[in-house]
């Protein structure tokens, strides 16, 4: 019961004020059986979290939403829906952004404006006893009043990039809406749709890039994705690697 005909059928809104994190407090929810749809949103996080474990600064202003999904796929595919989000959040910033606006897709779930970074995800999940997903959270932050200084990657927001005067609210919808309609690619014919409309739209490709691991770097030209979603690299020599988790930095331009 969306009830709410401002958001795409199926999805329900529960907008909070201020927590330590939507991806939190979704997670709380669907171990509790929330259902497949469940949004959450909140004006300031005082504990957003990004990858590996770092802090994502939340500030009112901003899009902090965690969105539960329980896709009937095995838990390893999940990750193809850091793709699926990607996309749609990007596809939303360019057609609410000022004319000839290309945003850029960085792997695996990072959505960049001219190079420096305007949106994160953050995607969590958990398995049941068979392997398949249980729930997955897609938290998206995305910096539409503000931006952090200081960070290890060039950062900017909405507002510093032509956009008119948004409310978070307003990047929010028309993100649901592209997220549904590329869920609903993504269930009905696969991965692959996605992965050919994520490499029109990624930054670097067959460039070199160097890449931070869990316990290692290596660097090589990012030739193209799997059939599943992992980054190819080719390493000197010619050898490839199939990367499913990373860091990646840009050495060309
Ligand atoms: C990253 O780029 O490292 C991912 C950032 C993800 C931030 C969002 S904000 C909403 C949701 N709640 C969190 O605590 N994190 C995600």
């Amino acid at each position: 019961m969306s009830g709410d005909a401002r958001l795409p059928e199926g999805f329900v809104l529960c907008a909070l004020d201020s927590v330590a994190s939507t991806n939190d407090e979704a997670k709380l929810r669907a171990e509790e059986g929330a259902q497949d749809g469940l949004v959450i949103t909140a004006r300031e996080q005082v504990q957003g979290r990004g990858r590996y474990g770092r802090s994502w600064a939340s500030p009112p202003g901003n899009l902090y939403a965690s969105v539960l999904l329980r896709p009937d796929c095995p838990m390893a595919a999940t990750a193809q829906l850091s793709l699926v989000a990607g996309l749609a959040l990007a596809g939303t910033l360019e057609r609410l952004g000022p004319p000839g606006l290309h945003v850029r897709l960085k792997w695996p779930n990072d959505v960049l404006i001219g190079g420096a970074k305007v949106a994160g995800l953050l995607l969590e999940g958990a398995a049941r006893p068979d392997g398949r997903a249980a729930w997955v959270i897609v938290g998206s932050g995305v910096n539409v009043a503000s931006c952090p200084d200081g960070t290890p990657y060039r950062a900017t927001c909405l507002a510093r990039e032509g956009f008119a005067e948004l409310a978070p609210p307003a990047v929010l919808r028309p993100y649901l809406f592209a997220l549904a309609e590329w869920l609903g690619r993504w269930r009905s014919s696969g991965f692959e749709p996605v992965r050919k409309a994520w490499l029109e739209r990624c930054m670097g490709l067959g460039g070199e890039i160097r890449l931070r691991l869990d316990r290692e770097e290596v660097s090589g030209r990012f030739v193209d994705l799997s059939e599943t979603g992992a980054l190819l690299l080719e390493q000197a020599g010619g050898r490839r690697r199939t990367i499913a988790a990373g860091d990646v930095f840009y050495l060309d331009g």
